[in-house]
């Protein structure tokens, strides 16, 4: 039993809300905070169970630790931005609290993601004696699980990792993106980037693409390589890993858009002056591009992400496939949100469930790699996220 801060109250912070509230035997009381309160009160309306809302600005330390001694959670779920995490770090080891995010921390002038500044944290949460678990949603997060699973049941060696996301969902417009617009584009404009033989390589943004076979009927799709931020702690916890890539489907629309986009400036992270005022042109169309939230009620379709691992078990060698599908509208009656953020809420759920329950335990910070895979892949299929296996 145990009392929850969940900041950040968009896409993701409504699952989290939802599916915690679902399990009050872990999450007793929850309290939901972020920038704009009214977005909070929002989803507390939507649950049956009393959830606390509340107003921060978590850029502000001084004004989470206070909320934080106020409130006395005993740990504080970030999903907010990635922004927010070294702030969001900084309060909890002033107040001794544990900690969990979905995404690593990017600085927001520059669009480069890399654990490094969040490992630095881990000697002084272990002093502090608590504990953070990074990257809890579905990638990074259920992939390092699945990674995990593979390594600890199918395999002595784990040779060739491959990521793959594809969202063969449609939401109908022109163009959106399914999770913030700002993230989502950084990420997407930045250049690809794999790891092979001790070595990381660049490729130019989405130019090396391949096609794969979805399982259930979803069947091919093209898939371009791009860099995520698991491939950075999963070669790091996994040295023997030779060769480790991450892939994501596109349909040739929004890449059309997103080309044009980038074309003309408007993905721009650096200010620009304009009438006098200074504007971040990203900022910008994030403001004229629709709201990932207003597309759960249009989006129909379904997810598919998992690893296919190569590698060897006995002498012999192997070629292994886990994954999740997930369906856009079955998510949406659920919690009211598409599978895009359902598959990150859940696991940031089931993440802060096994560190309440102490499954997953450990002073420091950690990624989710790093403790048994076990408990974690049997509160997916409890929680929404079945995963299948199969040997390719
Ligand atoms: N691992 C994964 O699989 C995965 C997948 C998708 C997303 N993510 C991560 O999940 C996180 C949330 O994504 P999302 O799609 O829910 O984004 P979102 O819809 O844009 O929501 C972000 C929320 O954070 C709040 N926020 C922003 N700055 C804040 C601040 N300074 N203080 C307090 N609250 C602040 C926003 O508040 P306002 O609305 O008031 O501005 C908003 O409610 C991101 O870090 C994203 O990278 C992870």
């Amino acid at each position: 039993m145990a009392k929850v801060l969940i900041i950040g109250a968009g896409g993701v912070g409504q699952v989290v809300a939802h599916k915690c509230a679902q399990v009050p035997e872990v999450f007793s009381e929850i309290v939901l905070a972020s920038r704009t309160e009214s977005k909070c009160k929002k989803i507390a309306e939507q649950i049956s169970r009393p959830i606390k809302t509340a107003q921060i600005d978590a850029m502000d330390v001084a004004a989470t630790v206070r909320l934080i001694r106020a409130e006395q959670p005993q740990l504080v779920l970030n999903v907010a931005l990635p922004y927010q995490d070294l702030a969001i770090m900084d309060a909890c080891l002033e107040t001794g609290v544990d900690y969990l995010d979905t995404a690593n921390y990017e600085p927001p002038d520059e669009a480069k993601f890399s654990y490094s500044w969040q490992w630095e944290y881990h000697e002084r949460f272990r002093e502090r004696g608590i504990m953070a678990l990074l990257g809890s949603g579905f990638d990074p997060g259920v992939t390092n699980v699945f990674t995990a699973h593979a390594r600890k049941h199918h395999f002595d060696s784990i040779e060739e990792l491959d990521i793959i996301d594809c969202n063969a969902g449609d939401h109908g417009q022109p163009f959106a993106t399914n999770f913030n617009p700002e993230i989502n584009i950084r990420e997407v404009t930045a250049k690809g980037r794999f790891y092979e033989a001790g070595a990381w390589k660049e490729t130019d943004p989405l130019s090396v693409v391949e096609e794969f076979d979805f399982p259930e009927g979803i069947g091919p799709k093209k898939i371009y390589l791009m860099y995520h931020e698991e491939l950075e702690s999963l070669v790091h916890h996994m040295p023997e890993i030779k060769k480790a890539r991450f892939w994501m489907t596109f349909s040739d629309n929004y890449l059309k858009h997103l080309e044009v986009l980038q074309n003309v400036g408007m993905t721009r992270i650096d200010p620009v002056l304009f009438e006098g005022k200074e504007i971040v042109p990203l900022q910008f169309l994030k403001a004229l591009l629709p709201d990932p939230a207003s597309l759960g009620p249009l989006t129909k379709g379904r997810t598919c992400i998992g690893c296919v691992v190569n590698g060897s078990k006995d002498g012999k060698p192997k070629r292994y496939y886990v994954y999740n599908i997930c369906d856009h509208e079955e998510a949406y009656r659920e919690v009211k949100s598409q599978a895009i953020s359902y598959t990150t809420g859940v696991p940031a759920m089931i993440g802060a469930k096994m560190m309440l329950e102490g499954k997953w335990r450990g002073e420091g910070v950690f990624n989710m790699e790093q403790f048994d895979p076990d408990p974690f892949m049997q509160a997916l299929n409890q929680h929404g996220l079945p995963w299948n296996e199969t040997f390719l």
